[in-house]
């Protein structure tokens, strides 16, 4: 195909010509939209490199989650900000614990929405690590059993799904083991499969209040530089029993969700962090560029690099948007 037989434009004129050959569509369907959750009544707190979003109590968290449900999106991941945190962050895994306490108060008022929660310490330690810290050093085997009573905990409180983000080794096997072995073999396991260790995260952290308190987490966390290792990373966590594999940041590694898209017929979850989210906003803010169309470009690019669903701190802009088009 040569011009002047080939002309590309011909197919671009109108926009209805445009929207008949789109081959990228996003729809609220593929939307997550991540919370945060802290004790007390009536605390609304917005986050402030994240405009529009909240640090919520469980009574503000449900008005929010009705609110999101009205507007078609599907899922939440719930993330918990303890009362008080200790070296081997127990509320993670309290039966009344934070999360566990959230999880209970959406599920008694709202039937359909998908609840996934964050399993992980790091928000829960005092150190702000992710898992048992031995030595100034991160344990692995001495945290999966904290990360699967976690996860079950969750469960038992009526989690729809639980997303491991703590990269130890072999913890989605010690999840799947746990879930099973007490009757919740129907309960899937997102995994943070291939999660680089990301200054985009920035937001987040201070969000969550889950900063290390000592290093970094390179020692568990993937190195920016790696693609090969993010496909045995995905390996694993599917002979493990993970049944939707994430790959996190999304914009930066947009070459690993297409890799992870070509090798396997699995759904795969893309997390734009808090980073992204703060970057589009700040520029938009600062007059810099426009912040819809940048928010719906950029999605639309993580949906077209491969991935089914999208971890971001848009969601509800992004349905508003959605919807009002049709
Ligand atoms: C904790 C966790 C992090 C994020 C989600 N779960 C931060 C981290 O690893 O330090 C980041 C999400 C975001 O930036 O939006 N394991």
């Amino acid at each position: 195909m040569y011009y002047p037989v080939y002309r590309p434009r011909r197919l671009r004129k109108t926009e209805t010509l445009r929207r008949m050959v789109r081959e990228t569509t996003l729809h609220v369907d593929d939307l997550i939209m991540p919370l945060f959750v802290v004790h007390g009544r009536a605390v609304r707190e917005e986050i402030a490199p994240m405009p529009g979003n909240f640090r919520l109590s469980v009574d503000e968290l449900v008005k929010e989650v009705k609110e999101i449900t009205a507007l078609g999106i599907p899922g939440v991941m719930l993330f918990g900000v303890p009362e008080a945190k200790d070296a081997y962050g127990s509320e993670a895994y309290a039966r009344d614990g934070i999360i566990q306490q959230a999880i209970r108060a959406i599920k008694d008022s709202i039937s359909d929405l998908v609840v996934i929660t964050d399993t992980c310490l790091c928000a829960y330690t005092s150190h702000g690590h992710c898992g048992v810290v031995e030595e100034g050093r991160v344990r692995n085997d001495p945290t999966l059993e904290l990360i699967a009573k976690t996860a079950l905990t969750q469960a038992e409180a009526g989690a729809d799904m639980v997303a491991p983000s703590d990269m130890m080794d072999g913890r989605v096997g010690a999840i799947r083991e746990a879930l099973d072995e007490n009757g919740f073999e129907e309960v899937p396991i997102m995994a943070h499969a291939a999660k680089y260790a990301s200054a985009f995260y920035g937001p987040f952290r201070e969000a969550a209040g889950s900063s290390p308190q000592f290093g970094d987490r390179r020692a568990y966390q993937m190195d920016p530089a790696n693609a090969d290792e993010a496909l045995r990373e995905i390996a694993l966590d599917l002979e493990e029993g993970a049944d939707i594999v994430m790959v996190k940041p999304a914009l930066p590694y947009l070459d690993i969700i297409a890799r992870v898209r070509a090798e396997y017929a699995v759904p795969i979850a893309a997390y734009s962090v808090s980073g992204e989210f703060a970057m589009v906003k700040a520029a938009a803010r600062l007059g810099w560029l426009d912040g819809e169309r940048a928010m719906l470009e950029a999605l639309t690019g993580i949906k077209r690099a491969g991935a089914d669903l999208l971890l971001t701190y848009f969601a509800k802009d992004a349905a508003r948007l959605l919807t009002e088009r049709r």
